[in-house]
Order: structure tokens, then sequence, then C-alpha cells
């Protein structure tokens, strides 16, 4: 019987719930539990780790999980890794769900970067007033260029902040270019830090800094192992149509 396991916490992930609870495929989603306040989804929620690869393997195997769909964000690597070994090693029909990346267009002044090191070392050495896109997790390394004041977007507020000049504004995409707009101008914006996260939830600053002349130092995507993907919804949809039983 159909099972679904659906890695989540992506607005993609939100979309991709509906679709199968649209279509009567029972489904658990999963979310890490970064945030205090998840998303409601329109399919049973389970939250928290698995405990890597062989508690992800457990509990695929104690939940009688048929098919995995990874709608993780595009940074979210260790556990799109994890779940191409889990399935591998039990024979689980897996697909990602991959949005394509951002690609700069006229008028944008994109720095590309490979990772948080090379955005740090990209930043000007003379003071400068920076938006850091990049979520919660990698706010330290922004320490070793304290000359800078930054200003975070979070989904929760942080109880302490590893930066020494930090404002947050606590926001749940998706975001608008006139709100972003208005954000880069009121806070007096010179340079953004951004995760080429694809889609359109969190593109809006893209062209809020397009339209300002922003520079936008940009983090390329981590590399993820083979495994079969899909661009939409729609294709997620007819994957499993092939290779599910429909009948539950
Ligand atoms: N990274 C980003 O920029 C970003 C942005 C927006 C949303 N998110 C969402 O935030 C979550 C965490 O991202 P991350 O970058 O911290 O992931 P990560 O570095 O790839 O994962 C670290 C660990 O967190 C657990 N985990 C991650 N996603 C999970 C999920 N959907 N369900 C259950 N456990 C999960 C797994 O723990 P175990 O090894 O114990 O199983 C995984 O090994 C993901 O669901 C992702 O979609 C991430």
């Amino acid at each position: 019987m159909t099972h679904i396991l659906l890695l989540g916490g992506t607005t993609e992930a939100g979309l991709l719930a509906r679709a199968l609870a649209d279509a009567g495929l029972r489904t658990v989603y999963s979310y890490a539990g970064r945030t205090a306040a998840p998303v409601a989804q329109p399919v049973p929620v389970r939250v928290g780790g698995f405990g890597g690869v062989a508690g992800l393997q457990a509990y695929l195997r104690d939940q009688r999980i048929s098919h995995v769909v990874d709608a993780t964000h595009p940074f979210a690597a260790q556990m799109s890794r994890n779940a191409v070994a889990a399935c591998a090693a039990l024979g689980l029909p897996l697909i990602g769900y991959e949005r394509s990346g951002w690609v700069a267009g006229p008028g944008d002044d994109w720095r590309a970067v490979p990772d948080i090191a090379a955005a740090v070392a990209a930043l000007p050495d003379r003071a400068a007033r920076v938006f850091l896109a990049i979520g919660r997790q990698h706010l330290a390394a922004f320490a070793a260029r304290p000359q800078h004041s930054y200003l975070l977007r979070l989904v929760d507020c942080p109880e302490s902040l590893p930066l020494p000049q930090a404002q947050v504004v606590v926001a749940r995409g998706p975001f608008t270019t006139e709100a972003d707009l208005a954000l880069l101008r009121a806070q007096a914006i010179t340079h953004i830090v951004a995760k080429n996260a694809g889609g359109t939830g969190a593109r809006a600053k893209l062209d809020a800094a397009r339209l300002l002349g922003l520079p936008v130092i940009l983090i390329d995507r981590p590399a993820l192992p083979q495994r079969q993907v899909a661009g939409s919804v729609a294709e997620v949809m007819r994957w499993l149509g092939h290779s599910a039983d429909l009948g539950v």
C-alpha cells in the first residue's frame, strides 16, 4: 500500500502536501523542527531528525513507507544525502523536488561564491550595511567581519545572536518585491548575502536589489548525490502515478 514520506520545510513541500492530500495518497510530512510554529499541513506531520541514515532506514521500515519525496531546501544537503543512502539500502523509490537555481539577468549585480566562508570573504573592508538573508545556522561565520552591521530576517526571534551589530526582522516568506524594496530602502542596505535557493518565495529580495542597483553575494548550492528529480508538483504526481499503487 502506498505510504509516502514527504521531507519538507519549504513552500514547495507545502504545495506537494496539498496535491498528495487532494489525490487521497497516504502521506506523512516531515519537519526537521527548526521553527517554533511550523506551517500546518493537510497531511499528518512528524517533527525532528531521524537519527542519521540508520535512523531514517528504521523509520522507513517501521512506518512501511513505500515512496520518499525529498522536497527539502536545496541547501539541506545532509538530509538529501541521507535520504539517497537510506532509500538505496532499502530499495525504496525516491524523487527529489528540485527548483532551478536563479540566473542573473540584465541589471543584476551578483557575485557567485561557493560557500559561506567565501561569502564572508567577499564582503568589502569598509563598514557596510548587510542584509544577511541566509537563515540562522551560519551567522557565526560573519562575526569575522565585525565592522559591518547586519540585518537578519528570521522565522523566530532568536534568544541570542553571534554577531555584534545585528538587527532582526521576524518574518516568514513568501515575500514580495514591493515589501523587500521598502525593507532595503528603510534599512539603508548596501550589500545582500543570499543562498541561491531558486523558487519564487525568496526571490523578491533579488528583484528589489536589481531595482536599487545593490550588489548580491550569492552562495552556490551544495552538490547532491545522483537521484531522480522532478521540477514541479505535476512531475512528482506523474512519477507517483507511474510507480505507486494508487488503489489506497
Ligand atoms: N538550509 C536552508 O537554507 C533551509 C532554508 C529553508 C528551509 N530549510 C528547511 O529546514 C530544514 C533543515 O534544514 P538544514 O539545512 O538544517 O538541513 P540539513 O543540514 O540537510 O539536515 C541536518 C539534519 O536535520 C535533520 N533534518 C533536516 N531536514 C529534515 C526534515 N525535513 N525532516 C526531518 N529531519 C530533517 C536530519 O537529522 P537526522 O540526521 O537526525 O535525521 C538532518 O541530518 C529542512 O527541512 C529544510 O527543508 C532549510
